[in-house]
C-alpha cells in the first residue's frame, strides 16, 4: 500500500460565526466547535484512507483563545500518522479578526479515526509523509501520543466493566 503525503489528507473550512453557534459568554459555543471538529477531521481521515472511517477516540480538545462574532473560524486538519487501521487527525483551530487581520490558534485537537473494510472489519490505511516542519513534528512525536492513547483506551474499559448499567430504579 502506497503512503500518502500529509496534505493529500488535508481539508480547511473558514466559517462565519453565527448567532446560532453563540453561548451564553457572547462567544462560540463549545459544543458546536467540536462537532466541527469531529466533521473535519473525518474528511481527512476519509482522504486519507478513502474508506469508511469512525471516530475511535479524542484526546482533547484545548479551548485555548475565546471566538467571537468579530472572527472568522477557520479549521484545518490532516492525517498525522497511521498505525495499521487507525489513523491520528490533527485539528487546528484559528480564529481571525475579519477588522485588524489578527490571527490566533483558538483550540487544537488530536482524534484517532479507524477505516473500515466492506465487512464492517478494521481495514489497513496507508502511512503517512510528513513533509512540513510542523508535520514532522507532529509524526515523529506521534508514537508518544498513541502510547498514552493505549493506555487511556485500557482505563476506559476497566471503567465500563466497572460501571454498572442496571436502572438505578
Ligand atoms: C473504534 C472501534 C472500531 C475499535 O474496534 P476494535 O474491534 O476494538 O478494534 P481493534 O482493537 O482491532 O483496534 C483497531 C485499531 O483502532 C485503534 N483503536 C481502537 N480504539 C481506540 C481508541 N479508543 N483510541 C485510539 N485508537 C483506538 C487500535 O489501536 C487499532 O489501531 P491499529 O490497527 O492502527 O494498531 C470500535 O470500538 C468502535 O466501532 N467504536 C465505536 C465508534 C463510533 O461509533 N464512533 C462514532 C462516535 S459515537
Amino acid at each position: 500500500m502506497e503512503s500518502k503525503h500529509c496534505i493529500e489528507s488535508l481539508t480547511i473550512k473558514t466559517s462565519r460565526v453565527f448567532p446560532n453557534d453563540i453561548n451564553n459568554h457572547s462567544t462560540l459555543f463549545g459544543g458546536s466547535l467540536m462537532s466541527w471538529i469531529d466533521d473535519i477531521a473525518s474528511i481527512s481521515a476519509a482522504r486519507h484512507s478513502r474508506k469508511p472511517c469512525v471516530t475511535a477516540s479524542i484526546d482533547s480538545i484545548h479551548f485555548i483563545q475565546p471566538i467571537t462574532q468579530k472572527d472568522s473560524v477557520c479549521l484545518e486538519s490532516y492525517v498525522t500518522w497511521a498505525g495499521n487501521t487507525s489513523m491520528e487527525v490533527f485539528v487546528k483551530v484559528i480564529a481571525e479578526n475579519l477588522l485588524s487581520g489578527e490571527r490566533k490558534i483558538a483550540a487544537t485537537s488530536f482524534l484517532t479515526f479507524v477505516a473500515f473494510d466492506v465487512n464492517g472489519k478494521p481495514a489497513r490505511v496507508p502511512k503517512v509523509i510528513p513533509e512540513s516542519s510542523e508535520e514532522k513534528y507532529l509524526h515523529e512525536t506521534a508514537s508518544v501520543r498513541a502510547d498514552h492513547r493505549k493506555e487511556r483506551r485500557q482505563q476506559s474499559k476497566e471503567l465500563a466493566d466497572y460501571l454498572k448499567v442496571e436502572k438505578p430504579w
